[in-house]
């Protein structure tokens, strides 16, 4: 009787808001079925879908389309000039001095699909190392222990997963051990789910009991650390800032003294790092300041003639594209979640499996809503940026072969372990092309930087060409 009363309200609800197809195979369903469809219907904030739906459908003026907007200003990578190098010395020892106190946790969002790689399990589990074939959350752990034991310190590590790969993750550190770390310093948690529509507006069903869902986009990391109790460990262990990264890039400085120091000086909120971008059309965001606030603008919303203009020196005038990295004050983030804040929503056409009005399987596009975390650095009351070296610290492992894939993370994984090794004096093989004529990993255990190779100069064995070298 309740359920009958249940099902009444929600179908003239649905009707309302244009979704009734959701209830079309009701009668064919069994009484649990009919029980989980109904929860899933009864958590739809139907008004606010209206909304998503009229917004992604219609053509929304992008913030690029202001006339009033201009090339973000950043920290160079390389200071010059002794009040720079001053200036970066002391943010340096203050970085140190704050991941000492055990103030910054490592905070990684694993909660894509990887769906260009063509994954069926955590991104995080895919093995990437040039040498040993580590996995990314392998090199990660490495990087994390071996800063804990550098600093002597506890080095948090949040983990956001999907409702979708949470149990193949906690599965994976598991039976990994956790990486040999202390599994109570590790927190893994799980962020929102979106509905998927077709390209009317209409909700999909995955199958006739299961709405069609995916993950709300990394932008959901900041209520998830709200919603999963994360802010609330991490104010109880006295972390204040969090580093903030994507899984898929291996090349990350995890705790980065400089960064972090930085940020601390310029009292910011949520600061980025940023890389010089490739060309003109590399699909990265590009830093903009939009009336006085740093913004990211999607590559997509940057008209071509914006993205194609240069200084007289050459150089694009919207120089820097954004790589995911940022650090993030804990307070920021409480301070988003005391009131019903959202992000903007980013409409993705993308193959969804899911049934048709007949009830077969059928795989079409259909639209995916996500919202970006960068999306957040306007709401910051400050925020910079430090540029770095892409050769440094950015490798995307987006595909399976050419651009920002499997193939090139481990070229420059071999490739910025060769120049780290060259800059302490050591002889890397190369071929006349200049490319490195050998194959080497440094585990994070053994180097978190060149610095760390110049002390340990002694270990490293003359490397002939053709070798193969693990350093650890
Ligand atoms: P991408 O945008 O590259 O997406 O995510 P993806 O899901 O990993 O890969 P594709 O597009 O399906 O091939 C960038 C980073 O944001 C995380 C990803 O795990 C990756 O670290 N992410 C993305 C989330 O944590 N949650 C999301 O909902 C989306």
């Amino acid at each position: 009787m309740r359920i009958q009363k249940t099902l009444e309200n929600l179908r003239s609800r649905l009707q309302e808001h244009g979704q009734s197809h959701l209830l079309r195979f009701w009668e064919h369903l069994d009484e649990g079925q009919k029980q989980a469809l109904l929860e899933q219907i009864q958590r739809l904030d139907l008004p606010k879908i209206d909304q998503w739906v009229a917004d992604s459908m219609a053509e929304a003026p992008h913030a690029s389309m202001r006339a009033d907007f201009s090339p973000a200003p950043f920290y160079s990578a390389r200071p010059s000039g002794t009040e720079w190098r001053s200036k970066y010395a002391e943010a340096v020892k203050l970085g140190r001095k704050t991941i000492s106190a055990g103030k910054v946790a490592a905070f990684v969002v694993a909660g894509g699909q990887g769906t260009r790689l063509g994954l069926d399990g955590p991104k995080g589990d895919f093995p990437i190392s040039p040498v040993k074939n580590r996995t990314l959350f392998q090199i990660f752990a490495d990087a994390i222990r071996a800063t804990c034991q550098e600093y002597q310190a506890v080095c948090p590590w949040y983990v956001m997963t999907s409702p979708l790969n949470y149990s193949r993750t906690v599965e994976v550190f598991r039976s990994s051990d956790y990486y040999g770390l202390d599994p109570g310093n590790v927190f893994i948690f799980q962020q929102g789910t979106l509905p998927n529509f077709s390209s009317q507006g209409r909700i999909l069903l995955a199958d006739k009991a299961n709405i069609v869902c995916s993950p709300d986009g990394h932008g959901g990391s900041l209520k998830a650390l709200h919603q999963s109790g994360s802010l609330k460990d991490m104010k109880k262990r006295g972390v204040e800032f969090l580093s903030y990264w994507q899984v898929d890039n291996p090349l990350i400085n995890i705790f980065d003294p400089l960064f972090i120091g930085l940020h601390i000086l310029d009292r910011a909120e949520m600061s980025s790092k940023a890389v010089r971008k490739a060309g003109p059309g590399e699909k990265v965001g590009n830093f903009c300041l939009i009336d006085g606030k740093i913004t990211v603008i999607e590559y997509s919303d940057l008209p071509d003639k914006l993205a194609q203009k240069r200084q007289a020196d050459g150089s694009l005038v919207f120089q820097l594209g954004s790589i995911g990295i940022h650090i993030i004050n804990r307070t920021f983030v409480e301070k988003l979640n005391t009131r019903d804040f959202s992000l903007p929503l980013h409409r993705a056409v993308k193959a969804i499996p899911r049934i048709d009005e007949q009830g077969n399987l059928v795989e079409s596009d259909g639209i995916k809503l996500e919202s970006f975390v960068f999306d957040a650095i306007p709401m910051a009351s400050r925020s910079m940026i430090l540029e770095t070296l892409r050769s440094e610290e950015f490798a995307p492992t987006k595909n399976t072969t050419g651009v920002d894939s499997v193939e090139t993370t481990r070229r420059m994984m071999v490739a910025r372990a060769a120049a780290w090794l060259e800059s302490a004096g050591v002889a890397v093989p190369r071929k006349p092309d200049g490319s490195v004529d050998c194959l080497i990993e440094i585990a994070p255990s053994f180097a978190l930087d060149k610095e760390d190779i110049k002390a340990k100069r002694d270990q490293i064995p003359r490397i002939r060409p053709g070798e193969t070298v693990y350093l650890a």
